[in-house]
C-alpha cells in the first residue's frame, strides 16, 4: 500500500509517522512517500521519519519528492496538509481582521475565507494531478478549512473525504475522564468542520447508554476551563461545543484578547524553527514532546483508521467522524453542503449516519455559516470583490456591509499573490 502525503515537509508529519508506525497492522503501509516543495524541510522531515519507521521496526519505504506527479503515481490514498503562503499568510488571516472589530483565525471568520481562497485552487489542481495519475486514489483532506475544501473537492467529481481531528480529542479526552477505552466512547458529533457539538456519549457505540450529562456533572469544570467557556454556559447548553464555538459564543471577548497577546502564527512559527532543529539530529528517532504543544493531536489515528476503512485494511466498518455531502441527513442543509458527523466508511466512501432532529439553537448556526460556506467556495472557484464581500456579508460573524467593505478590502491586499484574479 502506497501513501502519499502532500505537506509532507510539515513539522506536523512525525505525529502522522508515529501513528503509521505504531498502527501497522491497521495500515499495512509499504511506501510512504512525503511531497513538499520545500527541499530543505523535506529532507529535515524525511529524515526523522526513517528513524521512527526504522526504531519501531516499520519494514516501509520512506521516499521524498518535489515532484508531485511522481509523489502520488501508484498511491493508494494521498493525504493533503498544506498550508498555502505558510505561517506567515496565516499570520495575516489572524491580525488584519482585527482592524475591523473581528476575530482573526486561521480558518473562522474573515481569515478563514482568505485561507479557503487561497486554497481551493490549489488543492483542486493537485488533486486533477492525483486523478491523473491514480484514478483510484482516495484523497484525505486535512487542509484547512476542511469543510469548503471537501466541497470543492467533491463537486469536481474527486474521491474525497475530510479529516478533522476535534472529535478525536473529545473522545480521547472524555474516556480518559470516564476511565475507559477510547474505542468505546461513540460521540453524538454534528455541525460543520470546526462549528460543532458533542451533544450526548455514549458507551460501547452508537446505541449505547448516553454518559454526557454524568460527564458534565462530575467534569463539567475541568471540561469548561479547556474550551475557555465558562462552565454555566454547558450546563445550560447540555451539550459540549468545540473550542472553536468561543469564536461565536464568546467573540467580543476573543477580539479583545487578541490585542494581548501574539497571533496564533508566531507561536506556532517559533515553535516549528525548534522542531526544525530537533529534527536535525541524527539521533532523535521519535516525535519530540514539543510537538504536543501543536493543534494536531491524535491526527495521525483518526488518519489511520480513515485510511484503513477506505482502502479496505481495516477490522471492518466502523462509524468515524468526517466531513463529506450532507446528502439529506440534516433536512435543513442542500444535500451537496458538507457536513462533519459520524459517518460510515468503507471503499467506496463515507456515508452519514442518520441525526436526530437538531435543537434550532445549532441548526440555525449551522444553515447560516453552511451559506457562507458555499458562498465561499463561490468565491474561491469564480474570484471577483463582490463575490469576496458576498461571503463576508453572509457570515454570522460579520453581516454588516460596512464590516464586510472593510474586510473585502483588507483580504484582498494582504493575498494579492495568491489570488489569480485580484
Ligand atoms: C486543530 C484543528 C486543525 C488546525 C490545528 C491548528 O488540530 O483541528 O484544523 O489546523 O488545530 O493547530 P496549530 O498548532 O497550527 O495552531
Ligand atoms: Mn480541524
Amino acid at each position: 500500500m502506497k501513501l502519499t502525503v502532500v505537506g509532507g515537509g510539515s513539522t506536523y508529519t512525525p505525529e502522522l509517522i508515529d501513528g503509521f508506525a505504531r498502527l501497522r497492522d491497521t495500515l499495512p503501509v509499504t511506501e510512504l512517500a512525503l511531497v513538499d516543495p520545500d527541499t530543505e524541510r523535506l529532507e529535515l522531515v524525511g529524515g526523522l521519519a526513517r528513524r521512527i519507521f526504522a526504531k519501531q521496526g516499520h519494514p516501509g519505504l520512506v521516499t521524498t519528492t518535489s515532484d508531485l506527479d511522481a509523489g502520488v503515481d501508484g498511491a493508494d490514498a494521498v493525504l493533503l496538509q498544506l498550508r498555502v503562503g505558510g505561517q506567515a499568510a496565516r499570520q495575516r488571516d489572524e491580525t488584519w481582521p482585527l482592524e475591523c472589530g473581528c476575530v482573526g483565525q486561521e480558518t473562522t471568520g474573515a481569515g478563514g475565507l482568505a485561507k479557503a481562497l487561497r486554497t481551493v485552487p490549489v488543492v483542486l489542481d493537485i488533486a486533477e494531478r492525483v486523478r491523473r495519475s491514480s484514478p483510484r486514489a482516495w484523497i484525505i483532506d486535512f487542509t484547512n478549512p476542511v469543510g469548503i475544501v471537501t466541497r470543492a473537492l467533491l463537486q469536481a467529481g474527486h474521491r474525497a473525504v475530510g479529516l478533522c481531528n476535534v472529535a478525536i480529542g473529545f473522545q480521547r479526552k472524555f474516556a480518559k475522564l470516564l476511565g475507559a477505552d477510547p474505542g468505546a466512547v461513540h460521540l453524538d458529533h454534528v455541525g460543520l468542520n470546526h462549528l460543532t457539538w458533542e451533544r450526548g456519549v455514549r458507551l460501547g457505540g452508537p446505541d449505547g447508554e448516553d454518559v454526557l450529562p454524568r460527564l458534565l456533572a462530575e467534569h463539567g469544570d475541568a471540561i469548561a476551563d479547556d474550551l475557555r467557556l465558562p462552565r454555566a454556559v454547558l450546563d445550560r447548553l447540555g451539550v459540549v461545543p468545540s473550542y472553536y464555538l468561543r469564536y461565536f459564543y464568546a467573540h467580543d471577548e476573543v477580539v479583545r484578547e487578541s490585542a494581548t497577546r501574539p497571533p496564533r502564527a508566531a507561536e506556532v512559527a517559533e515553535m516549528e524553527r525548534r522542531l526544525l532543529e530537533m529534527y536535525a539530529d541524527p539521533a532523535l528517532d521519535e516525535k519530540p514532546e514539543l510537538l504536543a504543544g501543536r493543534g494536531g493531536a491524535f491526527y495521525s489515528e483518526a488518519a489511520v483508521d480513515l485510511a484503513a476503512s477506505l482502502l479496505g485494511s481495516g477490522s471492518g466498518p466502523r462509524p468515524q467522524v468526517v466531513n463529506t455531502y450532507n446528502d439529506g441527513t440534516l433536512p435543513f442543509l442542500p444535500d451537496d453542503a458538507v457536513i462533519e458527523a459520524q459517518a460510515a466508511v468503507d471503499s467506496s466512501g463515507a456515508s452519514p449516519l442518520a441525526i436526530p432532529e437538531l435543537d434550532p439553537l445549532h441548526a440555525g448556526l449551522i444553515s447560516h455559516v453552511s451559506a457562507y460556506e458555499d458562498l465561499a467556495l463561490e468565491a474561491a472557484l469564480r474570484g471577483g470583490r463582490d463575490r469576496v464581500f458576498k461571503a463576508l456579508l453572509a457570515h454570522p460573524l460579520v453581516g454588516q456591509y460596512a464590516t464586510a467593505d472593510g474586510l473585502t478590502d483588507r483580504l484582498i491586499a494582504h493575498n494579492r499573490e495568491h489570488l489569480a484574479w485580484a
